[in-house]
């Protein structure tokens, strides 16, 4: 690699404390992974909030070769840019959720201030061989503030979550500003090669793109990189995690209480996106139709609370609540109880433990960038006695993780028969497919990911 330093933009920073929480998602976990041994900056919010503006601060914190940069937000910004635009506009229209997709003018006015408080508390701090690497939705239009002020360096952008079709993203009002925001990039990244792909066709229907290659496009004299690389998990990490003391002692612990059931396990934020209603209703079926699963199973849902101050995130933990009270109602007997809800966060080496427990991963979400559980799902299990992972073909995840039973998760009985398959299958295709998981896992860990990405950002053209 050249000179310059990498320079990370995010929404949140997660400086290290030691334990890491399972609310925090994707991006926290792979971006962390992929500064640890880089070194470079790691720029983005606090997470502290004032009230007047002239109380802003912007803090400094060095930390294992990483300098974090952190700036507070206004209770005001925090609304509208974060809690408003990001969460309520972009989340559920990115995830293909128009229908619960709300759009402020003030919201985007916000946004689009904020990013460009970011840009200047940034540029102060660049050197122009730096290059940038902004992350995922919250700070799209940051590359072209950078450029506004006279940045020149290389820019690069990864959205972690989905990228919707061009009939979908037009419904945004202001689809055309921040279409032409990831055209200021020299490299846009995406999950899967059908979120680049949909992003490549709206810039050729809407902004006048001449394509060049699936990957790459030409725009007011301008050539673009769209990239197509997953983000992954630091094998070792998990491994780590799954060995340590914390992690058998909850094994240990889960175990026994199950008393020889076998454990179907989901893990998730607590978010619309992840389709838990429609899994618990999957779980019914099972429960349902599969009779002689009855008193041999328990599944235990973990849904770490999330944006929780946002009507739709209230209403669907409310629909769930229903639903967990109905199965419990319906089919728990005085000594088994085929459901345990947990809406609480957990510590990754506690999960690392109860994977490793899980007969079957089950991870169902309607719509998802990538999915780092299911990945976590398959380092965590023994390969002489592996769990299944029931997977949605909708998660980014399933584009690469060849061994998966993919389900379509809007089919309840769908849903049910691949837990059925998976609860019956024979330990030797378990391994089989258990095998096939680990080596697609591996092959596109987060150090791939990394180096793919930087490769890209550096102008070079990895072959393979
Ligand atoms: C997803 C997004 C991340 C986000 C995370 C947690 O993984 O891609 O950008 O940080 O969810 O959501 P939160 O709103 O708590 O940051």
């Amino acid at each position: 690699e050249r000179g310059g330093r990498l320079v990370v933009a995010s929404n949140r920073v997660s400086v290290p404390t030691g334990r890491q929480a399972a609310s925090a998602g994707g991006l926290a976990v792979g971006v962390q992974a992929a500064l640890r041994d880089h070194g470079g900056i790691w720029f983005g919010w606090s997470g502290e909030l004032v009230t007047d503006p002239a109380e802003r601060q912007v803090r400094t914190v060095e930390k294992d070769g990483i300098t974090y940069v952190l700036i507070d937000l206004t209770r005001t910004e925090h609304r509208a840019y974060y809690g408003g635009m990001a969460n309520r506009t972009l989340w559920p229209l990115l995830h293909y959720r128009i229908d619960l997709t709300t759009c402020e003018h003030e919201w985007y006015r916000t946004y689009a201030a904020v990013n460009r408080l970011f840009a200047e508390t940034l540029m102060e701090r660049l050197r122009p061989e730096d290059r940038v690497w902004v992350q995922d939705f919250h700070l799209i239009p940051l590359g072209r503030e950078l450029r506004r002020l006279g940045f020149a360096g290389r820019l690069g952008f990864f959205l972690h979550v989905p990228f919707p079709p061009a009939q979908i993203f037009l419904t945004l009002p202001w689809h055309h500003e921040l279409g032409q925001d990831l055209c200021a990039y020299d490299v846009a990244g995406f999950q899967t090669p059908t979120d680049r792909d949909h992003f490549v066709d709206y810039a050729r229907r809407e902004l006048g793109a001449e394509v060049l290659a699936e990957d790459r496009f030409r725009r007011e004299g301008r050539t673009i990189e769209v990239e197509a690389v997953p983000i992954g998990v630091d094998v070792r990490e998990v491994e780590r995690l799954t060995q340590s003391a914390e992690a058998r002692r909850q094994r240990d612990a889960l175990q026994a209480s199950l008393d020889g059931r076998a454990l179907i396990i989901g893990v998730d934020r607590l978010d619309y996106s992840k389709g838990i209603v429609e899994r618990l209703r999957g779980y019914l079926s099972l429960l349902a139709d599969y009779p002689q699963h009855r008193r041999k199973v328990v599944l235990m849902q973990i849904s770490a609370p999330s944006r929780e101050d946002l009507p739709e995130y209230r209403d669907m933990r409310r629909t769930i609540e229903r639903l967990v009270g109905h199965i419990v109602g319906r089919y728990a007997e005085a000594d088994w109880i085929p459901l345990r809800y947990l809406n609480r966060t957990h510590s990754r080496r506690t999960l690392a433990g109860f994977y490793r427990l899980a007969r079957v991963g089950l991870v169902t979400p309607l719509r998802d960038g990538l999915n780092l559980v299911a990945e976590e799902f398959v380092v965590a299990q023994d390969p002489n006695d592996p769990g299944v992972l029931v997977l949605s073909r909708f998660a980014g995840a399933a584009a690469y993780l060849d061994g998966a039973l993919v389900v379509n998760p809007y089919d309840v009985g769908a849903v049910a028969e691949a837990l059925d398959r998976a609860l019956t299958m024979t330990l030797e295709e378990r391994q089989e497919r258990h095998r096939r998981l680990l080596a697609a896992v591996r092959a596109n860990d987060v150090a791939a990911w990394r180096r793919r990405y930087l490769a890209a950002l550096e102008g070079e053209h990895e072959t393979s």
